[in-house]
């Protein structure tokens, strides 16, 4: 959703900040803005534009501004459209700033500012911050460090906020409450390549800049940082001073760069071998007794009946049922799904003895972040199943288990699903040993078959080519079915989310046996329906739900195992996917689903990557 970039230091801040925002343009925003401290010392300058980052591009262009501190944002409307006027930063008397989350109270605040004498310019929750600020440094005389951490104390909600000061020429103030922020440390010897001298970052996602930084320091909610080029000052929420630890980021500049290809989705959909292998050197295998040990993992089970609540959204949760029929299958442990929004308001009945697995690529979605709280309240035990070091939701969870996806910047999930699939696997297996319920033997092929997998991508990644002249002959369809079985099942639904939101043709995934139930309806030959119908135990079932839609006239994408030469005679185009076994089929097939949703999104020239009213990670409720 919105971003958030900061700099103070010796280097011309206006191409920084536009840099920065740039790399957070993947988070989904509709409008954009810088605020800094001119050279000059003649306060701070603001330039905001609706619309794209060129467009506030083309705005500095013709009337360029300069400065060596300041603060950008890409604003994601919530409250008042995605007007120049509601863009950040905002500004109010000295003040300018820039802000992530959603302040719950602004109206009441509104209301008590007004009758103070505030006049407000903008319909957002945010600038009610700006108000506060400039009030209590004018009322109590403060300087804006303890002005910020002040004010935070009447504020309901979430924010991470960036703010500047005409008097304060070399200052960002930084501050968190449920939204994360982190600092970035520059200057030679910590920062990336050459630095000219002292300087230090702010930013809401570490891709802003990881090009001029990897030593990071996350803020805790409640903090207030000072930051200067050559020295930080943090507060915490009762207002001392507080070190917070510094941390290396593991991930490279390269892997937040296009790298050659079109879309960053396409770059990521061929990082899956390699993001495959990564996820696991995060497991210990034991070769001769397949046992499996994740890092991160130190599991209790109860004595008596344990159970796992999975809770995630999106994509994610699309994970967690395809770790539900494997744990299941795998360990017998009864595994519930919930959707993490529906989750935290329904009441569940969870206790000390229940292990609540979220599945979130970001750590940041307000949902499943809220899941995982509910969950400690009713004292269950909470694991994390994430790609983003640092973020809050590994902060947050009682034991973290890491996916290796490297930074994924494209809204459609793609390698962070593959990975998330891969780790559900492994858990699986790691249960299934420990609850004795899988063989040494059957754990030794799964672990083998896994090894061999990024070979197997290697091959589907081949097919891009023949997946195009497919999706070209049917780039017209206005609604698309996919259908799958058992483990095949969430595959299909996710894609069906894939398909929706980057080329924004209607799709739905069904269990193919719902089919007759219901969705049959709708088949003809405008709707093209993609099969999952690889071979395994529901395999004749899938042909049989094939002949009942060739029989209708509808169109048929079969995804069938290699060296299945029926399916050609019942489907319209197929596509073939290596031989694996069953348990990792939902990795085999995601593979084909996710290109062709790519090519279906590209021949129609949608916006891939940053896909209409997407954001990339959903912060807010
Ligand atoms: C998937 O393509 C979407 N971007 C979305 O459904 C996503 O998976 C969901 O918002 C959950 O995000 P998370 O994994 O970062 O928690």
């Amino acid at each position: 959703m919105c971003g958030i970039i900061g700099y103070t230091g010796p280097r011309e801040v206006v191409p920084i900040l536009l840099a920065g925002l740039r790399r957070l343009e993947y988070r989904g925003y509709d409008s954009a803005g810088v605020a800094l401290v001119d050279r000059a010392h003649t306060g701070v300058q603001v330039a905001r534009r609706e619309g794209k980052i060129a467009a506030l591009e083309r705005a500095l262009e013709q009337h360029p501004l300069t400065g060596s501190c300041g603060v950008g944002h890409t604003r994601w409307a919530t409250h008042g459209p995605p007007t120049e006027s509601n863009a950040h930063p905002h500004r109010v008397g000295h003040v300018a700033l820039v802000h992530n989350g959603i302040i719950e109270n602004h109206a009441e605040l509104r209301r008590a500012l007004a009758a103070r004498g505030s006049a407000f310019t903008s319909e957002t929750d945010t600038e009610v911050i700006a108000h506060l600020i400039e009030a209590e440094m004018d009322d109590r005389g403060c300087d804006l460090l303890h002005a910020v951490h002040a004010i935070q104390s009447r504020l309901k909600g979430s924010w991470a906020l960036a703010v500047v000061h005409d008097k304060h020429p070399d200052t960002v103030v930084a501050a968190r409450h449920s939204s994360p922020l982190l600092l970035g440390l520059g200057g030679p010897g910590v920062g990336e390549g050459e630095s000219p001298g002292a300087e230090n970052y702010v930013a809401s996602d570490i891709s802003a800049i990881l090009s001029y930084t990897r030593a990071v320091v996350d803020l805790e909610d409640g903090d207030v940082a000072c930051v200067r080029p050559d020295s930080i000052v943090i507060l915490d929420q009762d207002g001392a001073p507080v070190k917070r630890a510094r941390r290396r980021v593991e991930w490279s500049p390269m892997a937040a760069e296009k790298q050659g290809f079109k879309h960053f989705m396409l770059k990521e959909i061929h990082e899956q071998p390699r993001a495959i292998r990564d996820t696991m050197l995060g497991a210990t295998i034991d070769d001769e007794s397949g046992d499996v040990e994740l890092d991160g993992l130190r599991l209790e089970l109860g004595a008596d009946n344990p159970r796992l609540v999975m809770v995630a959204c999106g994509t994610s949760w699309h994970a967690a049922l395809t770790g539900k029929y494997l744990i299941e299958r795998l360990a017998r442990i009864p595994v519930e799904v919930d959707l993490a929004s529906e989750f935290r308001y329904r009441d569940p009945i969870l206790g000390p003895s229940d292990v609540v697995v979220a599945i979130s690529q970001s750590g940041e979605t307000a949902d499943t972040l809220a899941a995982i709280h509910e969950a400690k309240r009713r004292r269950a035990h909470t694991v994390a199943i994430c790609n983003v070091q640092g973020s809050t939701i590994t902060r947050v969870a009682d034991q973290v288990i890491y996916t290796r996806a490297g930074p994924e910047i494209s809204v459609a999930s793609t390698k962070a699903f593959t990975t998330q699939l891969t780790m559900v696997t492994l858990l699986a297996i790691h249960l299934g040993r420990r609850t004795g319920r899988l063989s040494e033997e059957r754990a030794r092929a799964l672990l083998g078959a896994l090894r061999t997998l990024p070979a197997h991508v290697e091959q589907l990644l081949a097919q891009l080519s023949a997946i195009r002249i497919i999706a070209r002959r049917y780039v017209d369809a206005r609604d698309c079915l996919y259908l799958g079985r058992g483990l095949c099942f969430p595959a299909a639904l996710e894609g069906a989310l894939k398909l929706k939101e980057i080329s924004y043709i209607h799709a739905e995934g069904y269990a193919s046996g719902e089919m007759k139930h219901g969705p049959i309806a709708l088949v003809d030959a405008t709707v093209p329906v993609i099969v999952l119908a690889l071979r395994g135990p529901g395999y004749e079932k899938v042909v049989s739900n094939l002949e009942e839609v060739r029989a209708r006239g509808g169109k048929i994408i079969a995804l069938a195992t290699m060296g299945d030469t029926q399916i050609g005679d019942i489907a319209d185009d197929v596509i073939l996917v290596p031989d694996v076994p069953e348990e990792l089929q939902p990795i085999a097939v995601s593979v084909p689903l996710q290109l062709l949703a790519y090519h279906f999104a590209d021949l129609k020239g949608t916006d891939v990557d940053q896909p209409r009213n997407l954001a990339k990670s959903v912060t807010v409720e």
